[in-house]
């Protein structure tokens, strides 16, 4: 399949719910949630998109990096770069496109484990979300991950269980859907989580626990004590909060204060290889890309997806060998202009 081709099949489905954008920035799509925008001004997104864009590199060429090594592990799953598909849920309400949940979550899984990383998949009111998304997991021999909304916790370790059954790698909660109206509507009620409520779900599951939507250095400590395996930094791509900063601007600090304890990861307004690049050098062990793995997937399912991640680790070499960043494991903040931190 063609680019031209993948992106007038995505323009057909997506049925106005996504415009393609140039840039996908979070401007024309600001407020559509439901949909694929940013909640209220939409500038969780915008600041996502902006912090990274804020970023400079530098362009280093006397080195003798020419075969950068982009290969990584996560949980003891080898990966052909450090990037996953992002937890997506809702295609009827969110993308206004005709795909089923199982449908959409089998593109996601298969086109990710084709291009050598992992995906995850999504959980929302409607079982079909998350059952998809483990049908999906289950087919591909368990190459994938199982984010859970932040429901009561007994129901979580009841999910986690499953995902844990159908050979899942990991499972999380994003728990940055604290205030999620939807699922309460429909009588399946989300929270915060507190310490002692992180410790039980940990305690309770055997497969590692990831906690998505960090975005403070306490919270990160907190899911650090409590035997999180791993933190995603992040907004929910602007859905959950209005207002809240960039990721890439508090992921610095985050990313010190645990490191080593956790594995760190991030995801918000990535674009392409070189934001990529700039999350690492940020200090994030893997990167998590949302929107961009959707129009794949709307646009030309598993192998769609393949696309976007093949062209990401395009980008990504380039940029590596372009900075003299010889390793996806120790990407240096050198790689900054001036350095960041
Ligand atoms: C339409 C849509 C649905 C989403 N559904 C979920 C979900 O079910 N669970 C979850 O953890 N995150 C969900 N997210 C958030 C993504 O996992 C991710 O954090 C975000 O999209 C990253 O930002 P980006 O799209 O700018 O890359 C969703 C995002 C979008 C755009």
């Amino acid at each position: 399949m063609e680019w031209s081709e993948l992106k007038a099949k995505a323009k057909e489905r997506f049925n106005g719910a996504c415009r393609l954008c140039p840039v996908c920035n979070g401007v024309a799509c600001a407020g559509e949630v439901p949909g694929m925008g940013g909640v209220g001004t939409g500038m969780g997104f915008r600041n996502n998109v902006s912090a990274l864009a804020d970023i400079k590199l530098n362009l280093r060429t006397v080195h003798r990096v020419n075969a950068p090594i982009m290969s990584t592990a996560l949980f003891g799953q080898e990966m052909s770069m450090p990037v996953l598909a992002a937890a997506v849920g809702g295609t009827a309400m969110n993308m206004k496109c005709t795909m089923s949940e199982a449908e959409y979550s089998a593109a996601v899984i298969t086109g990710s484990v084709q291009a050598g990383v992992l995906g995850m998949t999504g959980d929302g009111p409607n079982p079909e979300v998350f059952q998809g998304g483990l049908s999906a997991i289950k087919a591909e021999q368990g190459k994938g991950i199982a984010i859970i909304k932040p429901r009561e916790s007994e129901r979580i370790v009841l999910l986690a269980n499953e995902a844990a059954q159908a050979g899942a790698v990991a499972f999380g909660i994003d728990i940055d859907a604290a205030a999620l109206i939807n699922m309460t509507r429909a009588g399946q009620p989300v929270g915060p989580k507190s310490f002692i409520e992180l410790e039980y779900i940990k305690r309770n599951t055997q497969i590692p626990f990831i906690v998505k939507g960090i975005m403070t250095v306490d919270d990160a400590l907190a899911c650090a004590e409590a035997g999180v395996d791993a933190i995603v930094v992040s907004n929910h791509g602007g859905r959950a909060l209005d207002h809240t900063p960039g990721t890439a601007e508090v992921l610095p600090a985050i990313a010190r204060a645990v490191q080593g304890r956790l594995v760190v990861m991030v995801d918000g307004g990535v674009r392409s290889g070189v934001d990529v690049l700039k999350m690492l050098a940020l200090g994030a062990e893997f990167v998590l890309v949302g929107r961009p793995v959707i129009a794949g997937a709307v646009g030309g399912g598993a192998e769609g997806v393949k696309m976007v991640m093949d062209r990401l680790a395009a980008e990504l070499r380039a940029a590596m060998v372009l900075t003299g960043a010889n390793d996806v494991r120790s990407v240096s903040s050198r790689v900054i202009y001036p350095p960041a931190w």
